[in-house]
């Protein structure tokens, strides 16, 4: 099984600390370690080979100075002129991966997962590539706790032979509106889909090449203008650049009749935004996460995040402030999904 690693996304709902040129999966925003690190980390003790990363050209170097740091091997990092979302970034990573005729499962992890429990996970993982030994496209389902509307749900249909835990797809919806995403959680059919994935590098292929022939085609052509430089892997930026830009989840996911999903109870959570992180971090008796130096009066349920200097909040309940050492974000924690919007003027501004 080898994994590979989608770390080319921009997390621009955790501004200010996640920047374009530095985003979050590189931050240590839950452990010491960066997210990007922490994947690779949590899956010690699991037979895998050589990891291959796919990212932003612009942050080649941060991820090989990560990898380096944390002694992780790799078998490359595939480097995209531009950013096409996950299909094609799958497909290349794939496509790179059969190229000497080799056909190996593939563990899809994102950077920018918490999971409390490895032990559980690695669990879900052996039970995943069974299936994927039986052609289906594994994905790690986990019981909803709320109506979240940035996520996948997936319904599940019947028990699959030889699998223990594993069931088929029945459907598979990507980010469904909210009064859907209500109407789902309350049914109790559907789970989240963690957004890991894992097959046969050449079944994922099939699947793309079926239901988005086009994101297949220009990635099959730009890993045909392949080059390597050290560690780097580079394709033709301007092949590339024709590829249309879709996530799994939508060109296949959504499409394929080969889904399969195995449950997965192991903490995971997805760190999307200042309030997620919130909620998945150790509070005080007030119900505040505190990181840096920060002085509080009468502040209940909050997320303060201090860097350079210090920050005093008194009377304020659920509030995000985040400082840095050029921008300082104050925000109500049940609006931090707007901050894209202040990324979007900033990106309008520029
Ligand atoms: N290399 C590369 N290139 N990686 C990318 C790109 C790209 O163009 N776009 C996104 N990524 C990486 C991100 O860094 C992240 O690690 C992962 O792919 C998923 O992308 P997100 O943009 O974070 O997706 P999402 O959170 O909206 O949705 C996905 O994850 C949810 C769970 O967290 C979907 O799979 C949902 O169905 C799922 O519920
Ligand atoms: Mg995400």
């Amino acid at each position: 099984m080898k994994p590979i690693v989608m770390a080319g996304g921009t997390g621009s709902r955790l501004w200010p600390k996640s920047r374009a040129a530095f985003p979050k999966q590189f931050l240590s925003l839950t452990s010491d370690q960066s997210m990007l690190q922490d994947t690779l980390t949590r899956l010690d003790g699991l037979e895998t080979e050589a990891p291959i990363f796919v990212c932003n050209e612009a942050h080649r170097f941060i991820v090989a100075e990560q990898l380096l740091q944390a002694h992780l091997q790799h078998d490359g990092i595939l480097l995209e002129p531009v950013g096409r979302n996950t299909a094609p970034a799958i497909a290349l990573a794939a496509l790179h991966a059969t190229k000497q005729g080799q056909d190996p499962v593939l563990l899809v992890l994102a950077a920018d997962h918490i999971i409390d429990n490895p032990e559980a996970f690695h669990q879900a993982i052996k039970d995943a590539e069974q299936l994927a030994q039986q052609d289906k496209l594994v994905t790690f389902g986990v019981v909803p706790t709320s109506a979240h509307t940035g996520y996948g749900y997936i319904r599940q249909g019947g028990a699959i032979n030889g699998s223990s835990n594993g069931s088929q797809v029945a459907e598979f919806v990507e980010k469904p509106d909210l009064p859907t995403a209500e109407r789902y959680v309350k049914s109790g059919d559907y789970l989240w889909n963690s957004g890991m994935f894992m097959f046969k590098a050449s079944r994922y292929l099939q699947e793309l090449e079926k239901h988005a022939p086009d994101i297949y085609s220009v990635c099959k052509a730009a890993i045909d203008t392949e080059s390597q430089d050290l560690d780097f892997v580079r394709v033709d930026a301007e092949t590339f650049a024709d590829c249309p830009s879709d996530s799994i989840d939508y060109a296949v996911m959504e499409k394929t009749d080969a889904a399969a999903v195995v449950p997965l109870d192991a903490g995971w959570s997805d760190v999307g935004s200042w309030s997620s992180l919130w909620e998945v971090q150790k509070k005080n008796a007030q119900g505040n996460v505190i990181r840096g130096d920060a002085i509080l009066e009468n502040v209940h349920n909050s997320y303060i995040n201090a860097e350079q200097r210090l920050i005093s909040v008194v009377g304020l309940n659920d509030v995000v402030v985040v400082e840095t050492k050029d921008a300082v974000l104050v925000a109500h924690k049940d609006k931090v999904q707007d901050i894209k919007k202040v990324v979007d003027k900033l990106k309008a501004e520029k």
